[in-house]
């Protein structure tokens, strides 16, 4: 899921991994992944290929579509990276683990997309704490191919590069957060999965549009801004775009002004609902009280 937050850059870094090239990239060793690698591939793309059509947004099935992408095999990144610099300019590089929050943002400004090189194993199919192959490529890469996105994504890592400096990266996360990893956006025939933290997870692609327990919010920047989120759950709160054309506005933000106003008007819980919130649904929190009362494993 990349970049969410300033701890998960220390993965690969508290693990002493120290980079050969100063962009952290590596080459993908494409002809050396095994046999049960490209099998736990397939596995993951069947699950989520019956579960998204109906769910996804029509910008993720069509991207899905056009792409070198498919189940038998991981995808190739020079492959992927050829038909979609065509498209919308960006390429998919591959990196061992996650990098830190400067190398991301600076691949993300120049529209390189770090990837994670490796696979989940057979036994951690429904939980990972880094981003795989599986989640960069399946999850983020087919909304690469929509303008839009292509342009909203670079436009996040040039305001990260900025952010970072000015100690507000955690302020500008949570955009990151609520829409490219676990958005949702109308359309005609209801709402509809674009993060890719939902589209690569079998049963958040379920909660997110069907449970009852989450909110679903109409998205407003300054309110997401002020939004805590989870990282080791389902959110308690999705964030809905009228269209996935309104990022197009998102990208040109100067988010400066912000910062300020944000940070001096606190933050808000993730399962919060405000009055002044454009509410589609309204949770009925059920899950997640469950966990804490430990009724849920
Ligand atoms: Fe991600």
């Amino acid at each position: 899921m990349q970049s969410q937050s300033h701890e998960s850059a220390k993965h690969g870094l508290a693990a002493g991994y120290q980079p050969d090239r100063p962009d952290w990239t590596i080459d993908q060793g494409w002809a050396n992944y095994t046999a049960e690698e490209h099998a736990v591939w397939k596995t993951l793309y069947e699950r989520q290929s019956r579960l998204l059509p109906g769910r996804a947004c029509d910008e993720f099935i069509r991207g899905m579509q056009d792409l070198p992408i498919g189940p038998d095999q991981i995808p190739n990144f020079e492959q992927l990276s050829e038909v979609l610099t065509k498209r919308t300019g960006w390429q998919v590089v591959a990196v061992p683990c996650l990098v830190p929050d400067d190398v991301f943002f600076e691949h993300l400004a120049n529209r390189r997309f770090p990837s994670g090189q490796f696979i989940r194993k057979p036994h951690e199919l429904d939980y990972l704490e880094e981003p795989d192959v599986f989640h960069d490529v399946f999850g983020h890469v087919p909304l690469l191919m929509n303008p839009v996105i292509a342009e909203f994504i670079q436009a996040y890592g040039k305001g990260g590069l900025r952010a970072n400096q000015r100690g507000v990266l955690d302020k500008l996360a949570r955009v990151y957060w609520y829409t490219v990893e676990f958005g949702l956006v109308r359309q005609p025939e209801g709402l509809r999965i674009y993060g890719a933290g939902i589209v690569s997870s079998s049963a958040e692609t379920v909660f997110s549009v069907e449970d009852h327990s989450p909110n679903r919010i109409g998205f407003e920047l300054e309110r997401v801004m002020r939004t805590l989120y989870r990282i080791d759950d389902f959110q308690e709160t999705y964030f809905v775009l009228d269209k996935i054309d309104d990022l197009l506005a998102l990208a040109q933000v100067d988010f400066d002004p912000y910062y300020d106003r944000v940070t001096k008007a606190g933050e808000h819980l993730p399962g919060d609902v405000l009055d002044s919130d454009r509410v589609f649904t309204r949770g009925t929190g059920r899950y997640h009280t469950q966990k804490r009362e430990g009724i849920l494993a």
